[in-house]
């Protein structure tokens, strides 16, 4: 069933999606949105699904109707304590996939019903960080953090790349990492490190590519491209015979992984704080730019983005799809879809 066109929007405070103000509209035309949200810190059981009022962008934005958003680590953790200056109530999700609706005044580069994809969230920005995530119907986005969906890559494929591709990205860029270098991946198949591992190879052209994961991923982590895998439950760190250009540790083992790397080469670490002071931490960047920069990539499908075969959650399961990322053995990403058509219903995206 195709979605409804919800456009008729009506001014609804979009700053504070949860505080209305300057409603010209009698109450009745109020439009509404599933999301789910938190009040308070805690377990995955603290979210709620609810209705709140759908946002208007202000001039700089889209408005987007959410088909697809992923989880990362940073949504939960940032669930579970107060870790970065953000307001409760709070709608969890950076990643999405899905189609601008409307847009403000001084948006340049997108038109209603593009489809499009990106990370919505950026902690390096000044000020405190969106209430609004992607676990909702629609959601709001700056136009520079999104770029146009790449042909022949679903709603769902997109909304697994944003965050996990931007990471990639900046590691390789924070290492200054060359064409032919060598790379050890620690952790390849995560969301960052399925990501990293592909990139290495593909875009990179890593002269060597090994990634460590456990025994019942090795295989999964070799049809990702790495030329060897070390399996972590039988081989230790310092049983591995080469010395590598980068040590690119996507699960925070800097601490022991930094003995893969020749003699003054980057260890790069993704977790905050790095465990080891030689590592160097690398945060990612978010930017439409970056995404627009690998749709080829995409497109070809040299570079694929990866679902976990178990993680595909419909919005009415976003507990159950934390409960699955929380586990910290997803193989690639989580992925909710479909999302609501309206507050009445479910569409196919
Ligand atoms: N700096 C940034 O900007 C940034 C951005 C994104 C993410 N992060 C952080 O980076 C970390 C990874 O994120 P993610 O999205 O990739 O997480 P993820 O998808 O949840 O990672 C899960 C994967 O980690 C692997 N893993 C767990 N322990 C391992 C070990 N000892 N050795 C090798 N692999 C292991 C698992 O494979 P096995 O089951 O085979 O162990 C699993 O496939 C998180 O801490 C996240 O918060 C930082």
């Amino acid at each position: 069933m195709p979605c409804g066109n919800p456009l008729e929007i009506d001014a609804l405070d979009l700053n504070g999606v949860f505080k209305r103000r300057n409603l010209t509209i009698a109450e009745n035309r109020l439009k509404m949105q599933k999301a789910w949200f938190y009040e308070e810190y805690g377990p995955k059981e603290v979210l709620k699904l609810g209705d709140l009022p759908i946002p208007s962008p202000q001039p700089y934005q889209l408005l987007i109707k959410v088909h697809a958003a992923a989880l990362n680590p940073i949504d939960f953790k940032l669930r579970q304590n107060p870790l970065a200056p953000i307001d409760l109530p709070v709608v969890p999700g950076c990643d999405m996939a899905g189609v601008v609706i409307a847009k403000g005044d001084d948006v340049s580069k997108f038109q209603a019903g593009d489809e499009i994809y990106g990370n919505i969230q950026s902690f390096k920005a000044e000020g405190k960080l969106k209430q609004l995530g992607t676990l909702a119907e629609f959601t709001v986005v700056e136009e520079n953090m999104v770029a146009i969906k790449p042909k022949n890559v679903s709603f769902e494929e997109a909304a697994s790349l944003p965050v996990a591709v931007q990471t990639a990205v900046e590691g390789f860029k924070t290492a200054d990492f060359k064409q032919g270098q060598s790379v050890f991946i620690v952790g390849g198949a995560g969301g960052v490190g399925t990501l990293a591992v592909q990139l290495a190879k593909i875009v990179y052209k890593a002269s060597l590519v090994t990634a460590t994961t456990s025994s019942g991923k090795v295989e999964f982590v070799k049809s990702l491209g790495a030329d060897k895998v070390v399996d972590y439950t039988k081989t230790r760190y310092e049983e591995v015979e080469e010395k590598y250009d980068l040590v690119y540790d996507t699960i925070g083992d800097s601490r022991n992984s930094y003995v893969v790397a020749k003699e003054d080469a980057p260890v790069i670490d993704i977790t905050w704080p790095p465990s080891n002071p030689r590592a160097k931490h690398s945060s990612l960047t978010v930017s439409g730019e970056i995404l627009e920069t690998l749709r080829p990539c995409l497109e070809n499908g040299k570079v694929k983005a990866v679902i976990d075969p178990s993680g595909l959650f419909h919005f009415s399961d976003v507990i159950k799809a934390f409960g699955y990322i929380e586990t910290g053995r997803a193989r690639g990403k989580v992925v909710v879809s479909p999302f609501p058509c309206n507050a009445n219903g479910y569409c196919n995206t």
